[in-house]
């Protein structure tokens, strides 16, 4: 097979979309978030990567709180506009509706729309370049009541986003299951 090559390019998909939550100045606030990652299972840990300039930024500090909202599809438009729109001119959350609630940590706003929500707590911050890797404890996990089978958390159900980055920025649904995971290679 021919390949070319292309420089160190951030390619790495796909991307999950999500709504950062923090409290900024007193207020919620919620950005668009694609550069995240499960980071350990035992304690629950995550990471997400936020430039220095984003004005959420200015409401994550170690200890503090922050939340991590998986959007469904049907809030794509919600999505974008907390993407290319900052708290620091416009109250997102009353701009796109969203009823904002809390859970266990009281600076951690969390949006009651989203299927599923999160609650984390800071607990290393590195900064890389632009960016700010910022790695939490999952303290708390809230599901929407109809996103659930048999009791457990249906990913189906919840309809996620994808973020596509080439050849064009662009957000879609799942795809078809190709195989069953820890099953499907075990014939080989
Ligand atoms: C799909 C999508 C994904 C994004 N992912 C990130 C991300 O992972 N980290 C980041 O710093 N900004 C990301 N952004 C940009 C911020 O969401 C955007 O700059 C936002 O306006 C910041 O809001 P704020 O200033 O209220 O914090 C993303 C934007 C979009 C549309």
């Amino acid at each position: 097979m021919n390949k070319v090559t292309k420089g160190p390019q951030v390619s790495l998909y796909p991307l999950p979309v999500l709504l950062i939550g923090a409290m900024v100045d007193g207020k919620p606030n919620f950005m668009a978030a694609a550069w995240s990652s499960l980071a350990d299972a035992d304690p629950p840990m995550l990471t997400i990567t936020i430039r220095r300039s984003r004005h959420t930024r200015d409401g994550i500090e170690p200890g503090g709180a922050f939340s991590v909202n998986i959007p469904s599809a049907a809030q794509v438009r919600e999505v974008d506009f907390c993407g290319i729109e900052s708290g620091s001119r416009t109250d997102k959350a009353e701009r796109c509706g969203f009823t904002v609630f809390y859970g266990e940590l009281e600076t951690a706003p969390l949006i009651e729309q989203c299927p599923v929500n999160l609650e984390c707590v800071v607990k290393h911050i590195i900064e890389l370049g632009a960016h700010s890797l910022v790695v939490a404890d999952i303290r708390q996990t809230h599901i929407s009541e109809d996103c659930l089978t048999d009791d457990a958390l249906d990913v189906t159900k919840v309809d996620p986003l994808v973020y596509l980055t080439s050849p064009k920025r662009r957000y879609a649904r799942l795809g078809e299951v190709v195989g069953d995971a820890y099953t499907v290679g075990r014939g080989l």
